[in-house]
């Protein structure tokens, strides 16, 4: 399912405010992860983008950044908050845009909407082919089969501004797919509360089929355990 206007906004709002999650910090940690294995690091591109929120970072500390998304709604979003800044729309799993990148980056689980072990892999394989020889691949992925908790209910209230956003989650396992369902309510003094639903389908992937996935790609790959991701961090290097 796609960030529709409806919700790229509210989902902008919300995940800057949501406790523990940091963009900056996270921006921070990944530039570093660059550096130390590409010094001299110039340019990135984030994949799966969504509105920006890791891109506002990224540009203090790249001297030419870009974004990818699927969502026209979120790129909508993003605009505004990244002048200068090209923000292409596109689906990650075909998408060419002609450059090299030093490093590229695929955050917040966006690569589980890959529908099976095929797509993954062709979608690792465009990130590969954008990358400069010994160029960062940074992916955040989603739960692997083992580490995933069934029936998962996640909820949070919090007030952005004007309006005060609720998000309850349930997500469930069917086979190697997860189902989750997510409703929003909102609710400014002027409008008062709306509520939107939505489902997103996602893959749980193996380590195995992570890491088979760079190497059929040339990418070396490591998994790391950052304390602000539950599913961990792929980091891999072109050959
Ligand atoms: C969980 S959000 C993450 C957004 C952003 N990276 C962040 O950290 O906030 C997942 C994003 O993946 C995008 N997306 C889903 N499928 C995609 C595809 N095939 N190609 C590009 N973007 C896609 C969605 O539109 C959404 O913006």
């Amino acid at each position: 399912m796609l960030y529709g206007a409806d919700t790229a906004s509210v989902y902008h709002d919300f995940y800057r405010e949501r406790k523990g999650k940091d963009y900056a910090a996270e921006a921070a940690h990944l530039a570093a992860l660059v550096r130390e294995r590409k010094a001299g690091a110039s340019s990135l591109l984030d994949v799966a983008c969504g509105s920006g929120s890791h891109l506002e970072h990224f540009v203090h500390e790249f001297d030419h950044v870009e974004g990818l998304e699927l969502s026209a709604d979120m790129i909508a979003v993003a605009g505004p908050l990244l002048p200068g800044v090209a923000l292409h729309q596109g689906d990650m799993r075909d998408f060419s845009l002609g450059r090299r990148f030093d490093a590229l980056t695929c955050m917040y689980s966006s690569i589980g909407y890959m529908a099976d072990e095929d797509a993954l892999r062709r979608t690792i394989a465009r990130f590969t082919e954008h990358l400069e020889p010994g160029g960062v691949l940074l992916v955040e992925p989603w739960w692997t089969p083992d580490e995933f908790l069934d029936r998962h209910v996640a909820g949070d209230v919090l007030t952005v501004g004007e309006r005060t956003i609720a998000r309850v989650s349930h997500t469930v396992r069917h086979g190697d797919k997860t189902r989750m369902e997510v409703h929003w309510t909102v609710a400014d003094a002027v409008d008062g509360p709306r509520h939107v639903a939505e489902s997103h389908q996602m893959s749980l992937f193996t380590s195995a089929q992570y890491e088979g996935a760079f190497e059929a790609a040339g990418c070396t790959v490591e998994r790391l355990r950052p304390s602000w991701s539950g599913p961990g961090l792929l980091v891999g290097v072109r050959a």
